[in-house]
């Protein structure tokens, strides 16, 4: 029997005969579009052209998953070209042994952490082959082939290529939180879509918190009817979620956030909570006081029914207990629990807290699922089994626990809700220098999840905030350390943005959405000049900006500041532009510079009378004058600078304090040229 390994092996050596390439000439490059970078590429020249009679064949034990992934992958293509195929629905039954796309694996393979996901796709003049062990490896290998599809003057093409790709971590993943702001089931259908374009294969669902219990649950209505206004999804939805997802090879884990975040479960049953009071849906952000009560019985008996269900509903393996920012206030202030506390003789709360995970991870297990939490859950009482999910906390204590033999995920570094830019996200590998040196511990890094609190995120701006950048979160967990050039992230994020649209994410056109309704009828064109070069302010500055109490469920999301940037484009281009002057003036940058200035110094004019019409806009009124202000102090330096009177150092230091006074302009939003701006006018 020929294995996978030895075909593949033996497929390789043909492919370099027939391609005629001779060890000694020098490979070519192309530039590419692919994202995540796979792990090996080998390009030739020539190009597989496309044209109508392009037909699609599935061997192997390839199953209903990979039809359907290979009939939405030639209706992608179908759409990007304008060809029409021939081929209508790709089925097993329904072969074309003449087709020049055969797709092969050996078994259909196990949603399940750790399955293979590896593929090889071979592209060459005369047909294309992807080969994979599992259907998990076909969807990814479908995926790359689609991103490499180019064009030139005689029409479409893929280049002649061979990829041999696999993931570097087995969990890729990006967690939706949905209980802070509900997102109704064709945004998360629509995410799961973005991720599989991107390779991710693990959708986290944050369920529940103060603000909000999103699922349906029999056992217990109250917890759906009473803390959700309405906005949960039925179990039904769930259905339709996990097999979309699965369909997609992506797991779904659900997280009920325990034993603080839980004020929505409250709402319908108060006798869960650790103080006998009448609660409502909590409104505003942060860490509250109320908690689970881990003293009384009846708390694990309705957990142990809650999961159950739960986990019934759930097919994957992991369940996510939450377990974060519990303070242990109110279990101070209920005689009964402090008692307990003294009966058991713990020394602190954390003693507590850590008997409350205990119990819920034996109820876990009964229902055969394998617990997953915030890093708070650790202590090491715990079997090794317990996934430890990294944030902020027991960062420092990260490696010690990897080598007490945890297995843990990152999303230190992954928060989408502090507004960072996407080099900041790209950059820092799950295996943190900073705080792992160790190879053992690295090895027990399974991944990470990119993480979208959602206080300031609506369903129209779920997909804003989380792509594109995470596309380039998606790379870091996928593509080999080694791949951290981030001029080439950028340069392909911006098409891998555009092509997100194609299977259906609303991120760019909802910001245009978005524009239009702050500016009425009018052009929306320097509303996005302006966003080009402002970002809303970092980490959770936001909340304190200007008055700490604004920002609660029912604040409006819908401001300028909302529909902008966590990385300001234009700015970014202009600090490129600029880094490279200073370094070497030359004539071309200096007019690709001054293009930008003007354009900023002519905004302003165009900006205001919309501004004006509409209240909703005084806000940014002085941020628009102050780009145009910003960009007039540029270009008349520039001119000075060359005219033969030159400009004094007196004139500049006044300039120079102009535009630092620029940077602490009082709202929710900063400027992002001013740096350059400042070094272009020094240098
Ligand atoms: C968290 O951000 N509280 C997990």
């Amino acid at each position: 029997m020929i294995t996978y390994k030895k075909r593949y092996f033996f497929v390789v050596i043909i492919f370099f005969l027939q391609s005629q390439i001779i060890m000694a000439m020098p490979a070519i490059e192309r530039e590419h579009t692919l994202m995540p970078i796979p792990k090996e590429i080998l390009w030739d020249s020539g190009e597989f052209r496309l044209d109508e009679s392009f037909r699609i064949n599935v061997v192997g034990e390839a199953g209903d998953r990979t039809f359907k992934a290979a009939t939405r992958a030639l209706q992608r293509l179908s759409g990007r070209t304008g060809l029409f195929f021939e081929q209508d629905y790709i089925t097993g039954i329904n072969q074309s042994p003449e087709a020049g796309f055969e797709l092969m694996c050996y078994r259909p393979g196990e949603l399940k952490l750790g399955e293979d996901e590896s593929y090889r796709l071979r592209i060459s003049s005369r047909e294309i082959i992807l080969e994979a062990e599992t259907e998990l490896g076909l969807l990814h290998g479908l995926e790359t082939w689609l991103q490499l599809l180019m064009a030139d003057e005689e029409g479409y093409f893929f280049p002649v290529v061979l990829i041999e790709d696999e993931p570097r971590f087995p969990w890729r993943g990006l967690m939706i939180d949905v209980a802070r702001h509900f997102q109704p089931v064709h945004v998360i259908l629509q995410n799961i879509d973005a991720m599989a374009a991107v390779k991710m294969n693990v959708l986290h669902l944050h369920l529940s918190d103060d603000q909000g219990f999103r699922v349906e649950s029999k056992a217990y209505p109250l917890l759906h009817e009473m803390g959700s206004d309405g906005n949960y999804f039925t179990q039904c939805q769930i259905h339709e979620i996990v097999s979309y997802a699965a369909e997609r090879g992506i797991r779904v884990v659900p997280e009920f956030d325990m034993p603080s975040h839980t004020t929505s479960w409250f709402v319908g049953y108060p006798e869960l909570s650790s103080k006998d009071t009448l609660y409502t849906i909590e409104r505003s952000w942060g860490i509250k006081d109320p908690g689970m009560n881990p003293a009384n019985e009846y708390t694990y008996a309705f957990l142990d029914t809650f999961i159950g269900e739960m986990a019934s509903l759930f097919p994957d393996a992991y369940f996510h207990i939450g377990g974060d920012e519990n303070n242990g206030k109110w279990w101070k202030k209920n005689p009964e629990i402090v008692a307990f506390i003294d009966s058991m003789g713990f020394e602190t709360t954390h003693n507590l807290q850590a008997y409350f995970v205990k119990r819920v991870y034996e109820i876990v297990q009964k229902h055969n699922k394998l617990m997953i939490g915030w890093g708070e859950i650790y202590n090491p009482d715990l079997p090794q089994e317990v996934l430890i999910h990294f944030w902020s906390p027991r960062m420092k204590e990260m490696e010690s626990i990897l080598l007490n033999g945890y297995k843990g995920i990152v999303s230190n570094g992954y928060y989408l809700d502090y507004f960072r830019k996407t080099e900041y996200h790209y950059l820092l590998d799950p295996v943190r220098p900073e705080y792992i040196s160790d190879s053992l511990a690295a090895q027990n890094i399974l991944g990470g999840e990119a993480a979208s609190w959602a206080e300031f995120v609506t369903q129209e701006l779920t997909g804003l905030r989380i792509w594109p950048r995470t596309a380039a979160i998606a790379e870091r967990f996928w593509s080999p350390a080694n791949v951290r050039d981030v001029e080439d992230m950028y340069r392909r994020l911006e098409i891998v943005s555009i092509r997100l649209e194609e299977v259906g994410l609303d991120h760019l056109k909802n910001r245009d959405m978005m524009f239009r309704r702050l500016a009425g009828q009018r052009d929306i064109s320097s509303l996005h000049v302006l966003a080009g070069v402002v970002e809303p302010l970092k980490n959770y500055s936001r909340h304190r900006a200007v008055d700490k109490k604004r920002y609660v469920q029912h604040a409006p999301l819908t401001r300028f500041v909302d529909a902008a940037w966590s990385d300001a484009p234009d700015a970014r281009r202009f600090n490129m532009l600029v880094q490279k002057y200073i370094q070497q003036p030359t004539p071309e940058l200096e007019t690709e510079i001054r293009k930008m200035l003007q354009i900023w110094a002519e905004n302003h004019k165009k900006l205001e009378p919309i501004i004006n019409a509409n209240p909703i806009l005084w806000e940014i009124h002085t941020l628009s004058e102050d780009l145009s202000l910003s960009a007039n102090i540029g270009l008349m330096v520039l001119d000075k600078k060359k005219s033969w009177r030159g400009v004094s150092s007196k004139d500049i230091d006044k300039y120079v304090q102009q535009l630092e006074e620029m940077k602490h302009i009082p709202g929710e939003l900063s400027f992002q040229h001013l740096d350059a701006l400042i070094a272009l006018i020094t240098a």
